[in-house]
């Protein structure tokens, strides 16, 4: 999960690349360089073990020959440690290549031992420095670079999006995309190549989307790309870039976001009373045939399939399942008749559920998207789809998406209602034009949940309870915790707990318990709570307003409205997330940047 870019142009290249990987930097942020064409005719390699900023600081003073190309990388290390010299971009024994790549080479131990045979130098432990030399070790035979590059393409195995040039022709970017993604902005006096449309967004109206195997060479006079000619697309205005305002870090401030993004969910969808999805139109008469549903995702997308599972079921009545796109896309199952699979991504780039699409779709599968990055690969490799319209989302943790992820799946149950000529209940209208203000009640008291992470700081262990709708949500309230404050954290189904989670508790293992009245499991729960007291477990409940039971039992109880059971768990995840988020600032933590993750996983 890296991001690349690449520009040609006339304008000031080095901060243009600067800037571009900056918008890039949620891919991955341990290391970053550029190479460029420097004022002295040569080439200039500059790389630093930092953020974008750190690289910032060692180009005080250069410059690039205007006009010329040049490309920069910001990276999460898959081969080789997060260092200045495994830090891209790569170059061959001569010094005449130099390539970008996001993605991994699965062969490239094997290209890299016979390169140095042949008696190439390496200086990374990457996998991706076997390719400029790859690229050099042709050119012995080869005199033409167009050539030479393609047939070392053509030796990889694995994915990649690449921009690379060679010295002897400083106006070209040469580019290539396998299974990472990869867009180019056009415009007669510049270029700009990035690993995702938002770097373009504000600068570019014609861009074209690389898709898998093509390859192209970027120059200001005739941009060519091969093997045939892509059709350009219009930039979607949607591409809002994310402005930090009065919040400390982008994490809280998309936490507050979230009752907005609840009405742009909704708006033009959830109308008088009927749902309108645009993007299910066209196959609407497909989904009156659907008996069944496969849902498929990653991480907290996931999570919020789970909760589409229950929707679908009990909303739709269509028996659903939720997999994890790593594990469903090596399942081997018999084809399902009259099923049709869902996939969920917040970046509409996760490796592991895009090829899950791909193996939907070559099963014949009708595959629906759940989107919200405009413009991705799931977005436009499905079928149909919704996007959420959150607006980009910058923290690595996945916050007002999952909620607004869980407003689309309620409206496409509601929708696959409608097409089966069921009524929906005006209940369920005003409920959800009600939601918004029920989040802005929970977040007035953020700080109540700051002093309840400030009282369990010293904590390393915590097990997350919920029952029924609100598993899901205890599971990602886990995560929460796990990838912001690194400690270790478990969400489990409540009535599991007696199978053996309950032999961890102790004064020093605190339970959150996702204790809301209104999901029909609520003594049950409750019981569970008792249990833990008993052991002398400290318990941080979550539960519904007016309930004078739950403070007998939960040392501390975090209050939030009464809502309809299939809402529930969007009220409840908010002070789940917000504890994350505050436990991992009271830590000292970057919580927009955690360690070891990065926003769109577009490896395996
Ligand atoms: C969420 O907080 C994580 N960053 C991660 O689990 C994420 O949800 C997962 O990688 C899936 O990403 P996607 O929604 O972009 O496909």
């Amino acid at each position: 999960m890296c991001g690349i870019a690449g520009y040609i142009g006339y304008r000031k290249s080095l901060p243009v690349v600067l800037e571009s990987l900056k918008r890039l930097e949620y891919r991955g942020y341990d290391s970053a360089g550029v190479a460029f064409f420097d004022q002295n005719g040569g080439v200039r390699l500059v790389k630093a073990k930092s953020r974008i900023t750190g690289l910032e600081k060692k180009l005080n003073g250069f410059s690039a020959v205007e006009g010329s190309a040049v490309i920069g990388h910001t990276r999460w290390a898959t081969h080789g440690a997060p260092n200045e010299k495994n830090a891209h971009p790569h170059s061959d024994c001569s010094g005449r290549i130099f390539i970008v790549h996001n993605g991994i080479i699965e062969n490239y131990r094997s290209i890299k031992a016979d390169l140095i045979k042949r008696g190439h130098q390496f200086i990374s432990d990457t996998d991706t420095e076997a390719i400029p030399h790859l690229i050099e070790e042709n050119l012995k035979s080869e005199k033409n670079f167009k050539k030479a590059f393609d047939a070392a393409l053509g030796r990889l195995v694995g994915a990649y999006a690449l921009a690379a040039f060679d010295v002897l022709s400083p106006k070209n970017i040469y580019i290539a995309r396998l299974g990472s993604p990869l867009v180019v902005g056009l415009k007669k006096e510049e270029c700009l190549v990035a690993s995702d449309p938002g770097v373009l967004s504000g600068k570019f109206k014609k861009v074209i989307f690389l898709k898998d195997g093509q390859r192209g060479i970027i120059n200001l006079n005739n941009s060519v790309f091969y093997p045939k000619s892509l059709e350009i697309s219009r930039l979607d205005s949607d591409f809002k870039s994310a402005k930090l305002a009065n919040f400390p870090y982008f994490m809280l401030q998309e936490i507050f976001e979230s009752p907005e993004v609840i009405k742009s969910a909704l708006q033009g969808r959830l109308l008088k009373n009927n749902v309108k999805l645009g993007g299910l139109e066209q196959v609407a008469d497909k989904l009156k045939k659907i008996k069944r549903l496969k849902i498929i995702a990653c991480g907290t997308s996931y999570y919020a399939g789970l909760l589409g599972e229950c929707f679908f079921e009990e909303l739709a009545g269509l028996p659903s399942e939720v997999f994890l796109a790593s594990e469903w896309r090596y399942k081997k199952e018999p084809r399902e008749p009259q099923t049709a699979c869902v996939f969920i991504s917040q970046s509409g780039e996760t490796a592991d559920t895009l090829a899950a699409l791909r193996k939907a779709k070559k099963e014949k599968y009708l595959c629906l998207g759940v989107v919200n990055a405009v413009g991705s690969s799931i977005a436009r490799e499905t079928d149909a789809g919704v996007y959420n319209h959150a607006g980009p989302e910058i923290a690595v943790a996945s916050t007002k998406a999952f909620i607004s992820q869980a407003m689309v799946l309620i409206l496409m149950a509601l929708f696959l209602r409608q097409l089966k000529s069921k009524s929906i209940p005006n209940n369920i209208f005003e409920e959800l034009d009600g939601l918004p203000d029920k989040i802005k009640s929970i977040l007035k008291n953020h700080l109540r949940i700051k002093s309840l992470a400030r009282k369990h700081l010293k904590r390393r262990n915590f097990l997350f309870l919920g029952r029924g709708y609100n598993y899901p949500a205890a599971l990602e309230g886990a995560l929460k915790l796990k990838e912001i404050a690194y400690v270790h954290a478990e969400g489990y189904a409540a009535g599991e707990m007696k199978h053996g989670p309950i032999a961890l508790i102790s004064k020093n293992f605190p339970t959150i318990a996702i204790a809301v009245r209104n999901n029909g499991t609520y003594e049950k729960i409750l019981s569970n709570l008792e249990e833990i007291k008993s052991r002398g477990g400290p318990i941080i409940a979550v539960a519904t307003q007016g309930d004078k039971l739950i403070s007998k039992i939960a040392g501390d109880v975090f209050y939030i409205p009464a809502a309809n059971s299939f809402l529930e768990p969007l009220l409840a995840v908010v002070p789940l997330q917000l504890f994350a988020y505050y436990f991992g600032t009271l830590l000292g933590y970057d919580v927009d940047k955690p360690r070891n993750l990065a926003k769109s996983v577009t490896v395996e």
